[in-house]
Formats: C-alpha cells, sequence, structure tokens
C-alpha cells in the first residue's frame, strides 16, 4: 500500500474523514502524540488498527469525541466525569467509564469498560468534526516503540501499512493522555500524563494512583489497565536510569559512560555543565520539556545504532510521575543508585 503523508489543511483533512468513513484508518497529530484512528463503532475497522500495530487484541483504545454530546451514546457518563470534562477538556486526559453497547467489543479489547478522551490539538478536532464519528485511536507507532511525536516518526512504523498520514507538525505534549479510571470505587490514574493526580484531586476531592504506574507486574498480578501487561517504550538501546544527588549521579554517569565508546547520555539542562565535554543530550529545564523531548531522543538513538544510554531521574511528582513512568518502563525498571556504581560495572560485562 501507498502511505501518502500530507500536510493538514482543509482538503487533506477531508480525504482522511472519507478514509474513516470508508472504514479505513488513518494517523493523526493530538496534542499528546500522533493517534491511528479508525471509526470507533465499526468493529471491522478497528481490527485494521491492531493489524497495522501488531497490536495485542487484549489492549483496549481510547475512543475520541469532539463534542460532550457524543457520551450519551458510548458510556455511562457520571457527575464526576462532567467536573472533570468542564475542568480538562478538551485536552490531554481519558476517563474509563462504564461503556454502552453501541461500542463494538474490538474497541474494549472484551471489557465492560471504555476509555473515552476529548482531544484539543485543532487538526485532530477538524478530524471528529469532518467525519462526524467517534474515532478509536491508539498511538500511531508499531507496538512495543516508542509513541510517535512527529509524522515523519509514523511513517517511520507504518509507511506501506496505512492509507494516509495527516502531518500537523510535533505534538505540544509529547507523552500519551492521562488515563484515569473511573469505574471504580475511588478515581484512580492507571497511566500518569500531562493531568497531573494534583490537578485531578483539586478537582474531585481525591485521587489515587496505581501502584503498577512505578514499579512492574508482579508475576500472577492482575493489571489495572491491559496496557500495563504489555513491554512498552522500549528503544533499541539499553537503557539505565541514575538516581541521586546531582554531582552524584553525574560522577556515575560519567564513569560509566567513559567506559562505553558510543553511550550516550540524557540530563537536566541545569546538570549539562557537569558533565564536562561528554555528549549529553538536553532534557531542557524541567519536567514539561522532559516529556516533549523524550520519545524524539529515545527514536533518535535507534536511529543512530546507539547501544546503551544513561539517564538522570527526575522528581516523580506533577508532570515529572509520567515522564519517570515512561523512562522506568524503556528502562525496564532498571534503576541504578549512584554511589553504588558497581551495578553499572557489573552490567556493562553482561553486554
Ligand atoms: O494520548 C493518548 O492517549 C494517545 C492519543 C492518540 O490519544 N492514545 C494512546 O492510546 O496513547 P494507546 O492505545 O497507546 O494507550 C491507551 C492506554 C492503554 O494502556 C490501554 O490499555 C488503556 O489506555 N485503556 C484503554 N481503554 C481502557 C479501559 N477500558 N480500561 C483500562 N485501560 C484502558
Ligand atoms: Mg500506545
Amino acid at each position: 500500500m501507498n502511505t501518502r503523508l500530507l500536510a493538514a489543511d482543509a482538503q487533506s483533512i477531508g480525504q482522511a474523514a472519507e478514509l474513516l468513513r470508508s472504514g479505513r484508518i488513518v494517523a493523526f497529530p493530538t496534542e499528546t502524540v500522533y493517534g491511528l484512528g479508525a471509526n470507533a463503532l465499526d468493529g471491522a475497522a478497528v481490527r485494521g488498527i491492531f493489524q497495522a500495530k501488531g497490536r495485542p487484541g487484549d489492549n483496549p483504545l481510547i475512543v475520541h469525541i469532539e463534542d460532550l454530546q457524543q457520551t450519551a451514546a458510548l458510556c455511562a457518563w457520571s457527575e464526576g466525569a462532567a467536573v472533570l470534562a468542564a475542568a480538562f477538556w478538551p485536552g490531554p486526559l481519558t476517563m474509563i467509564l462504564p461503556k454502552k453497547a453501541l461500542v463494538p467489543h474490538e474497541v474494549t479489547a472484551g471489557l465492560s469498560t471504555v476509555g473515552i478522551r476529548m482531544p484539543s490539538h485543532p487538526v485532530a478536532r477538524a478530524l471528529l468534526k469532518a467525519c462526524g464519528l467517534p474515532i478509536a485511536a491508539p498511538s500511531a507507532n508499531r507496538s512495543g516503540r516508542p509513541s510517535p511525536t512527529t509524522a515523519g516518526h509514523v511513517y517511520a512504523d507504518l509507511q506501506g501499512l496505512i492509507p494516509l498520514i495527516l502531518d500537523g507538525g510535533p505534538c505540544e505534549f509529547g507523552l500519551e493522555s492521562t488515563v484515569l479510571d473511573l469505574s471504580g470505587a475511588s478515581p484512580t490514574v492507571l497511566r500518569p500524563g500531562a493531568v497531573t493526580p494534583e490537578q485531578i484531586a483539586l478537582v474531585l476531592g481525591q485521587c489515587d494512583v496505581a501502584e503498577t504506574v512505578m514499579r512492574p507486574l508482579l508475576p500472577g498480578e492482575g493489571a489495572p489497565s491491559p496496557g500495563m501487561r504489555h513491554r512498552h517504550y522500549a528503544p533499541r538501546a539499553r537503557l539505565s536510569l541514575v538516581e541521586g544527588s546531582a554531582d552524584e549521579v553525574a560522577r556515575c554517569i560519567s564513569a560509566a559512560y567513559d567506559r562505553q565508546p558510543g553511550a550516550r547520555i540524557m540530563a537536566m539542562h541545569e546538570h549539562l555543565g557537569l558533565y564536562g565535554s561528554r555528549r549529553v543530550d538536553d532534557l531542557g529545564p524541567d519536567a514539561a520539556s522532559a516529556a516533549h523531548r523524550l520519545f524524539y531522543l529515545l527514536r533518535s538513538y535507534d536511529e543512530q545504532d546507539v547501544a546503551c544510554i544513561y539517564c538522570e531521574t527526575l522528581p516523580a511528582t506533577g508532570l515529572g510521575l509520567a515522564v519517570m513512568n515512561r523512562l522506568a518502563r524503556a528502562a525496564q525498571f532498571d534503576i541504578i543508585k549512584a554511589g553504588y556504581n558497581a551495578s553499572i560495572t557489573s552490567k556493562e560485562s553482561n553486554t
């Protein structure tokens, strides 16, 4: 299949809407990451997404809407959901709610709940409006790769597998939406994102964070969100995170870097000077800039065949929780305490 990559304008958005109405799948930008969309009410079209991504069939999709009135047909709406929608929609928040019969089981992977999100990106909104349908869309990467934050990333992963990619430039946030489960006894963040647990608690009075946000599933443990069962956000290089005071971390990472030709470092802007003349990629001044750059950097390492990456950790509060959740998964929870750099040495001898 020939994959067209078109600048998002009224004409290409019209073509994408026509493809969606005829049961095809298209990639489009959102404010978080690029999505791979199909008509959420058409089970056969949704199966096409799983096929193109190579996604396990037990991992449900998020349904994107343009208008609050669309929720009535899709899910059991609640007072809490209405309060959150008023505060954070359109924007990077997905709410998990009891589903209605109209939503095909392909979308929810057989679950009785459905994830709903109203994106804010003007191209996503224009596409939703033009096709007049709810759009089921996961991130537009091949399963197991970092989420795409540019149209070029989508093309690299899905070229030949989908008919059209709408190019709306780089995504604003660069990390996927916050997934908040509203179907249980208390609101619980299953995946942290740009809407933080702190912000949700301010609006709802409380907000829990699933323990599995910052640790791997234990053997036999059930996943609160099916996506957690799967390997995620994995660059091809081995990624190690190093935590501790800035000086200790820089010493530990620098020593490991010096022993590994071709290794790469990711560090916060204020620490760049601690690494001397070593090659360091700048995560920027704060968690928002780190979120924006993270997947972009991980993908660039894959393109350059980097084998080994060392990265500083961030405080896991606010948006830092979302960055650390993605980093910890990409590193397969390989988090080293600076000062105990014996663990880095022993790992190197295994590679
Ligand atoms: O920002 C985003 O959320 C992007 C853009 C395209 O909207 N989409 C995205 O989709 O990241 P995806 O499929 O890559 O991640 C959706 C996550 C998965 O971890 C999935 O398991 C979880 O949401 N999820 C979806 N429906 C669920 C449900 N009913 N119950 C629990 N978890 C659910
Ligand atoms: Mg994804």
